[in-house]
């Protein structure tokens, strides 16, 4: 094994076993332990290939894994490495034959990207260049990379399609940005490349069997799990960001999508990648639900009281965004299939299956 390639018990070795099964190929899963990417491991593999996890967990549990080897009533391979480490990077890649990336891993935190951009910069970005190399030195030409809506910045215009202008508000958005133009350099470099980048808006929400979902480290900065600790009592309310948006209630309206939709999505791209060339698709549902919405619903859903406070306006933040989500019904023949009541009811469920 490669110097630092940090393998750890989850799985030590690639399983050879792999390459006999019954499966569609290999999807291998940077940042697979994640909230986002623990849910498309589950669709992945019921949609017959075998998801195999590469994470450092930095802001995920290594617990993830076992659970969803319970919710997949099969062991599920992780490797333990940081993709920022050529070494392990290219052990991993040199061990077996994956179809396809969904890269996932990165970091997310709005607040912290801006006292740390550096850090986000080498996290994401060069994280990003070093896994390119390695898929390179084995010729993985396919690959699906988690975007954000964040990359359209402050909205000129509602709702929000892919031609939408780009700007960056926050260095998060800005690794975006560049992660997304590195893979335009990417797939013209070399023949038979495809990626699609997804540009998800508010995932929330968690899987029906309350086995993963979403456990963000200290208090956390997103509305969901904001309002899931405050209804566990852990915080004593909910500061609402504004009471005088241009919105039907004042308060900030988003595009909440369910994880597993989203989650969905991703096979669906998987299926369609070799069609393309490098395509951005939005992922939501198209329709925007105000904090106080997502308030309402979550307390009439789960019978639990949620205090809120109207507190000022956060700064960066917008009255409202929403998607177009068209463009991915009509290249991948996706679509949304759950609401905002899914997603406060699964949010909760899990929240209560933590204990
Ligand atoms: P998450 O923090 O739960 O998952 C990210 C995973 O990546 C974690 O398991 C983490 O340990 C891993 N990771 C981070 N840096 C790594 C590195 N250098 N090497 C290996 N693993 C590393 O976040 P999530 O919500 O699941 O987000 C997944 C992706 O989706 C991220 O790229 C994020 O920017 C993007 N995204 C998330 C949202 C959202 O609201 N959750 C919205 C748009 C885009
Ligand atoms: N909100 C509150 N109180 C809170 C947290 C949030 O009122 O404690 C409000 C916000 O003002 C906003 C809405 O709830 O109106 C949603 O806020 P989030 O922080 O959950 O989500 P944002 O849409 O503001 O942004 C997040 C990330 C972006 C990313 C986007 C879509 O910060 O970088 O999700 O993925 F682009």
């Amino acid at each position: 094994m490669e110097d630092g390639a940090a393998f750890n018990g989850l799985s030590c070795s690639w399983p050879t076993t792999l390459h006999t099964m019954a499966s569609r190929g290999i999807i291998l899963l940077t940042g697979g332990a994640g909230f986002i990417g623990s849910h498309i491991a589950v669709e992945v593999a019921a949609a017959g290939w075998t998801p195999v996890l590469l994470d450092n967990f930095c802001t995920s549990e290594r617990s993830v894994v076992d659970r969803l080897g319970e919710l997949m009533g099969m062991p599920v391979r992780c490797i333990e490495a940081d993709i920022r480490h050529e070494g392990a990077m290219r052990a991993a890649f040199g061990s077996t034959a994956v179809h396809a990336v969904i890269h996932l891993a990165g970091l997310k935190a709005v607040g912290e990207s801006v006292e740390k951009p550096e850090l986000y910069h080498d996290n994401n970005v060069r994280g990003t260049e070093v896994l390119l190399a390695a898929m390179d030195e084995v010729g993985v030409r396919r690959m699906v990379f988690s975007s954000s809506c964040t990359v359209y910045g402050t909205p000129q215009r509602l709702p929000i399609d892919e031609s939408h202008p780009l700007s960056a508000i926050n260095p998060y958005g800005q690794t975006k940005l560049d992660i997304e133009h590195m893979l335009d350099r990417w797939v013209d470099a070399g023949p038979d490349r495809h990626v699609c980048s997804l540009r998800y808006f508010n995932p929330v929400g968690a899987h029906a069997s309350a086995l993963i979902g979403e456990s963000p480290l200290g208090i956390p900065n997103n509305l969901m799990p904001f309002v899931v600790m405050v209804a566990r009592g852990e915080l004593p309310e909910l500061g609402v960001f504004g009471g005088d948006w241009p919105t039907h209630d004042g308060t900030g309206v988003r595009d909440y999508i369910h994880v597993v939709d989203l989650a969905r999505g991703h096979v669906a791209a998987l299926d369609q990648l070799d069609s393309m060339h490098h395509e951005r698709i939005n992922l939501g549902t198209g329709m925007g639900a105000s904090v106080l919405d997502v308030v309402h619903a979550f307390e009439r859903m789960n019978g639990a009281k949620v205090p809120y406070a109207i507190r000022p306006r956060r700064a960066g933040d917008a009255a409202a965004a929403y998607a177009d989500p068209s463009l991915a019904e009509r290249r991948l023949g996706w679509r949304a299939q759950l609401g905002l009541d899914d997603m406060v009811r699964d949010a909760w469920s899990f929240a209560q299956r933590q204990g």
